[in-house]
């Protein structure tokens, strides 16, 4: 098997699940107040600890969650409520994930006012545009740091740089669930205030994820617990936590390497076949995500001729792939929709070795011409 469907989600590693079954022997309530509760609840704290530190910052502002989507909710639906009376302006771009764009969607039901910031070609967000829609009552922006379909790195800092000098009072947030344990995520370094994470893109589990705020004032999503300040209720996933903190400790956070996987996918794949065409720029990449179309195919056929030879690519992003609509981020690129209906995302983790890239590369490269010839 060759899974270069890493985006979507990763393989967790053998410590994660040594750490998941910590959770077995050490199985008391994180808020019971005998020595076994107390026992789990310092196991959470140093997990808490571990991915504070790797985030640079205090571990009390980092708050465990279900995962991104729930982390992203939390975030936006958190600020813009409490503070709806200081304004109704809110900012994100075009190409965010949908846990984004869903929660913006369900402000604009609620009367704020939402602004959309589109992407350059190479899907990159227009600054020039930004520093329009930015006004002295906007509360909330919220802009990605790695795209999950195309690996694209947006220019957080320059982009926090501009909020903090046009709107005093706007919070920040930052998705970084496709950067997090891949490229640095800094909070204080990129300017942002709230940065959402996700356990199962670094070889952790499925269901655990983290916010990061410094921003303590924010409205809860659920309610009936004290636990995490009551921003976050509810019994924690020690299980998910502790395997978490232990994925952490092992990313390898080595953006050369990463760009190396991708630009050999890449030049074999142009190499071997004409009309391909690459979604996204090569120079602001994490390295992490190739978006590659090959003109005059279907995507979907590709991604199942693929599976027989058990390689694993994905046709845009996984949570939208049971959907038969095309991608948003490419169309918001302006990607032509020829382009649009050929375009697969082959995406790596830290384990993928350039062997299974050149490997795959012979087969995808097969493949494409055999259904070239039938379409
Ligand atoms: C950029 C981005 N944000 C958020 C999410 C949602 O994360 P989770 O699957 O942990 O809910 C994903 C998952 O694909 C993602 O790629």
């Amino acid at each position: 098997m060759i899974y270069l469907d890493n985006a979507a989600t990763t393989k967790p590693s053998q410590r994660a699940a040594e750490a998941m079954m910590m959770a077995v022997s050490n199985f008391g309530n994180p808020s019971s107040l005998h020595g076994l509760g107390l026992q789990t609840e310092k196991l959470i704290n140093s997990a808490r600890d571990n991915i504070a530190n790797m985030l640079g910052v205090n571990s009390k502002n980092v708050y465990f969650t279900s995962g991104g989507t729930e982390s992203n909710n939390l975030a936006i639906y958190g600020v813009a409520n409490s503070l709806k009376r200081r304004g109704k302006r809110v900012i994100t771009s075009t190409i965010e994930h949908p846990s984004v764009m869903e929660s913006f969607k369900r402000l604009e039901n609620d009367g704020y006012d939402v602004c959309y910031l589109g992407v350059d070609k190479d899907g990159i967000v227009n600054l020039d545009d930004l520093a329009g829609m930015l006004t002295e009552d906007t509360i909330l922006v919220s802009i990605m740091h790695v795209n999950n379909e195309t690996g694209v790195i947006q220019p957080i800092e320059r982009i926090s740089a501009m909020v903090r000098e046009k709107s005093p009072y706007c919070i920040i947030h930052c998705d970084c669930v496709q950067s997090f344990g891949k490229i640095p995520v800094k909070p204080d370094k990129m300017g942002v205030d709230m940065v959402s994470i996700s356990a199962h893109k670094i070889h952790g589990f499925k269901g655990t994820g983290a916010l990061y705020t410094n921003y303590a004032r924010i409205t809860p999503l659920i309610r009936g617990g004290e636990q995490q300040n009551e921003i976050r209720p509810g019994t924690e996933n020690v299980g998910g936590i502790l395997a978490f903190s232990a994925a952490v400790s092992e990313c390898e956070i080595d953006i050369e390497k990463m760009r190396e996987k991708r630009n050999l996918m890449r030049d074999l794949l142009c190499e071997k076949l004409d009309n391909v065409k690459v979604n996204g720029s090569c120079e602001h990449n994490s390295g992490s995500v190739l978006n590659v179309s090959f003109i005059g195919i279907k995507a979907e056929i590709l991604l199942h001729s693929l599976e027989r030879h058990e390689i694993y690519v994905s046709t845009g992003s996984a949570c939208s792939s049971h959907k038969p609509q095309p991608s948003h981020v490419l169309l918001a690129m302006g990607v032509e929709q020829k382009a649009v209906d050929g375009a697969i995302r082959i995406s790596f983790s830290q384990n993928t070795t350039l062997d299974e890239i050149r490997t795959a590369a012979e087969i995808i490269a097969g493949e494409v011409s055999v259904i070239r010839r039938y379409m």
